[in-house]
């Protein structure tokens, strides 16, 4: 039965089947498992992303548990080279990888066969794997680990020619078993007629009653070799609990702040920058510590990010500097523009080049245009700004009258005193100046300037005649 290894086989293209059906009890959690974010992505997506780059033409991805909420996310993601199939009962990995490959039935080369908790996973091990498998004669191979804590995981048993013969479930383990350091990160190349055949054989005589996925090792042993590749532990731990997620997503950040330094991001402190893996960062890019990039964020060359700013789905374009704790969501910053420190983007804010917004500005569904500045103090909601307008401190756009929001257009080269309320609906026309601590609730006309705050008066001495009276009033409570 075991062919030369001499002669590697035909080449037809794995499918992968990955195990997702499981409850993952032990993160006590609503959400499926497999759902929880590892850099901001579901952590399922990582081993089909990996499967699909190592070669892989399908994914079959199992579910049971939650499977309304996971096949939708993968099916956005990944389109239709990602298939379902349904695994009614939790039966052991065994059974979900038989009713994962009852889903190709036609399949008749390798498939490769992983765990969606396997977050940390990539590509490169996967094609080791299958490079391994298909230049050798072996109906089924695996990857092993042999450095790291081997609890909780399988161990693998190595028979007297050295290749692994068996996998044991540490809760089946004799205590020497128990003691074998070598342990099955759960990733598997296996010939699918082999598949096919071996599967219907497995049985549930096993300290959780289940039907062990590991368990066809043993089987493929006795007809041919099994072949294994020895891979190091950080991609391969997989996720039990939310303290594994974390570590795992450690991994992961680490490694992606590594990749992002080597194409030229400079990030001063990976340890606390936390950048989500849809993240797109262009060269020449600074990252001061803190700095937190969630979702989809672009940053354009030469942009400066300072200590925490928290963006989640922000463009910063070329050359603009984000001073300490920005906070933006959903908006575009324009190149050259300053931000910060302490300024609040909500959803839609626009951002054109070289403006300006400073501390404790906040803005929400508001365009801002070319070199205009609103530098401190502020709440610009549902505004439309355009060019060199500028925002004076204390400005308030009235947006909403508690029923409905609306819109305040202050055109080119507006300027806003200080302490102005815009009442929306309204338009400040071209060059329009008000005056400091007006209200502002008729349009400006182009060039205008509208004033509208009381006279001041002077009372000759009253100030310090005040001064006295009140200071005579505070002494006599005082003696009470
Ligand atoms: C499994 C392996 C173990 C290995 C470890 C690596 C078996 C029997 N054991 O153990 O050797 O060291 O992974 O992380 O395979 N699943 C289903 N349907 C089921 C049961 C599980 O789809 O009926 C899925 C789960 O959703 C999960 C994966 O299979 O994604 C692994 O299941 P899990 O219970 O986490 O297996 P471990 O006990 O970690
Ligand atoms: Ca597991």
């Amino acid at each position: 039965m075991t062919q030369p290894s001499s002669q590697p086989r035909a080449q037809v293209a794995p499918v992968a089947i990955v195990l997702a059906a499981g409850q993952g009890t032990r993160m006590k959690s609503a959400l499926p498992k497999v759902l929880h974010p590892v850099l901001g992505r579901p952590m399922v997506t990582y081993p089909v992303q990996a499967a699909l780059d190592a070669g892989a033409t399908q994914v079959v991805v199992v579910l049971g548990h939650g499977r309304e909420q996971v096949a939708p996310v993968l099916t956005e993601r990944f389109g239709d080279r990602v298939v379902f199939a349904h695994q009614e009962k939790q039966l052991g990995t065994g059974d979900a990888a038989r009713v994962g490959a009852a889903a190709v039935p036609d399949h008749t080369g390798t498939f490769l066969i992983l765990y969606g908790d396997a977050a940390a996973i990539t590509s490169e091990c996967l094609s080791a794997l299958s490079k391994r498998h298909e230049g050798s004669s072996a109906l089924l191979s695996l990857l092993t680990v042999k450095s790291g804590d081997a609890t909780g995981y399988g161990r693998i048993i190595r028979g007297s020619e050295g290749s692994p013969v068996d996998i044991r479930e540490q809760r089946d383990c004799s205590p020497e078993e128990a003691a074998l350091r070598e342990w099955n990160p759960g990733v598997y190349a296996v010939n699918a007629r082999f598949f096919r055949e071996a599967i219907a054989q497995l049985d549930t005589k096993n300290a959780q009653g289940e039907l062990y996925l590991t368990d066809l090792v043993a089987l493929a042993a006795k007809k041919s070799v099994v072949a294994d590749v020895v891979w190091p532990e950080e991609e391969l731990h997989g996720v039990n609990d939310r303290h594994e997620l974390a570590q795992r997503e450690r991994v992961m950040r680490l490694r992606f702040a590594r990749k992002l330094a080597r194409s030229g991001v400079s990030i001063r402190d990976a340890e606390s920058t936390f950048v989500d893996a849809d993240c797109e960062i262009a060269p020449d890019v600074t990252l001061e510590p803190g700095v937190h990039l969630r979702g989809k964020c672009t940053i354009e060359s030469g942009a400066y990010i300072d200590a925490g700013c928290v963006l989640r789905n922000v463009t910063v374009r070329a050359g603009a500097k984000l001073l300490p704790y920005t906070i933006a969501t959903d908006s575009t910053i324009g190149e050259r523009a300053q931000v910060g420190p302490f300024s609040h983007l909500r959803p839609s804010s626009e951002l054109g080049a070289d403006a300006h917004v400073g501390n404790f500005v906040e803005t929400k569904k508001t365009r801002i245009g070319k070199g205009s500045k609103a530098n401190h103090l502020a709440y610009l909601g549902d505004g439309v700004i355009g060019d060199n307008v500028n925002v004076g401190a204390g400005t308030i756009f009235c947006n909403y009258d508690g029923f409905a929001k609306h819109v305040t257009v202050l055109e080119d080269g507006a300027f806003i005193g200080s302490d102005s309320q815009i009442v929306a609906p309204v338009t400040v026309g071209k060059d329009g100046y008000v005056a400091t601590g007006t209200t502002v609730t008729m349009d400006v006309p182009p060039g205008a300037l509208a004033i509208g705050r009381s006279k001041q008066a002077n009372k000759d001495g009253l100030g310090i005649r005040l001064r006295e009276k009140l200071r005579a009033q505070a002494a006599a409570a005082k003696k009470k």
